[in-house]
């Protein structure tokens, strides 16, 4: 696959460096990250963000907060500096499952340069499983086809390619005609800012809806493939992703619309057994007011739940899953 967009971020003489997503489409600007606070605040205020990419840069974060901790204190330090990125954001397992690896890493050989190289393999691997999940996924979309996706599942979540995103890349370079319906994905806009506009540069036939024209697009226009992505996958399958997420599988039922999840292996937590136990990131009341609704109540939760029973497959590394025993036969290898 070939795409030509920002990198989300970099590794470079030892120091990590940012694509501020706050300020897309219209900068492309990068951030340097030069502390754990740095990094803490850029996961926090969605400088980063997307699942995927939080863990890249978490991994390469907490090498780097390493560099010149005295070996007798390195285990303490590296485990303390770990727990405090794991608090920027609470609901994508990804962050958690790269800072335990580098954790358990550092705890068996605690040195700067395994960690590094430990954030290294995080970060090429990425980029490998969203090629994989793009060739599965590929399957789904047949020529002509109508599709809709919510918030950014795509390159900028990830190293490179997307998740949801990367079976639409991967039949726009086999030349497969199809179009996306991109909800814009209030109260942030992570579909109208981000996932519009890449698709756009990619030269996909893209059209940007208002979140509340989901039903009628699919009421009078036709959809014939809904995918997202998501932050978490509960052991029971149930699925964590941008609030919204749960209207669409709603609507997919209602209309007999096929509904996917795109997500990498890392996205999946046995160790919760569903949904209704993940944390909910709820931020804050101005995300939402702007500059509409001065001083009203707020409630601004960041993700929403849909139940497995809504998911007609998960779309992963290792090819697609249409129910829980499929998803474990395929995690198992
Ligand atoms: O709050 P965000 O922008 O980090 O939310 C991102 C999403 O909900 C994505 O769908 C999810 O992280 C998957 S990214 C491949």
């Amino acid at each position: 696959m070939n795409i030509s967009l920002p990198e989300t971020l970099t590794w470079q003489n030892e120091h990590l460096r940012l694509l501020d997503q706050r300020q897309l489409p219209q900068e492309t600007a990068y951030l340097d990250i030069n502390t754990l606070d740095d990094a803490w605040h850029a996961i926090q205020t969605l400088t980063v963000r997307g699942a995927p990419a939080i863990g890249v840069a978490a991994a390469y974060a907490l090498a780097e907060s390493m560099r010149d901790v005295a070996s007798d204190n390195f285990v303490t330090q590296l485990k303390e500096n770990a727990e405090y990125l794991k608090s920027a954001r609470p609901t994508a397992v990804n962050l958690a499952w790269a800072t335990n690896r580098l954790v358990e890493l550092g705890t068996d050989q605690p040195s700067y340069a395994a960690l590094v190289e430990e954030a290294e393999q995080i970060h090429a691997a990425d980029l490998n499983i969203c090629q994989s999940i793009g060739k599965h996924g590929a399957t789904l979309i047949q020529p002509g086809a109508n599709l809709l996706t919510h918030c950014n599942a795509g390159s900028l979540a990830v190293s490179r390619f997307g998740t949801a995103t990367a079976p639409m890349y991967y039949q726009r370079n086999a030349g497969v005609p199809f179009h996306v319906y991109v909800d814009e994905t209030r109260p942030l806009y992570q579909g109208a800012r981000l996932t519009a506009w890449e698709l756009e540069q990619a030269g996909i036939d893209v059209t940007l809806i208002c979140d509340n024209m989901a039903a009628t697009v699919m009421a009078t226009k036709g959809v014939d493939l809904v995918i997202v992505g998501t932050d978490r996958v509960t052991a029971n399958g149930d699925v964590v992703n941008k609030i919204g997420t749960l209207n669409l599988a709603v609507l997919c039922q209602h209309f007999g619309v096929p509904f996917y999840v795109a997500c990498p292996s890392s996205t999946f937590d046995a160790h919760t057994p569903s949904g209704d136990q993940v944390v909910i990131e709820e931020r804050a009341a101005d995300e939402v007011r702007q500059q509409h609704a001065a001083q009203v109540n707020v409630y601004n939760p960041a993700f929403d739940v849909t139940p497995n029973s809504l998911v007609t497959g998960i779309i992963t590394e290792y090819g697609i899953a249409h129910d829980n025993v499929e998803l474990r036969k395929l995690l198992a290898g």
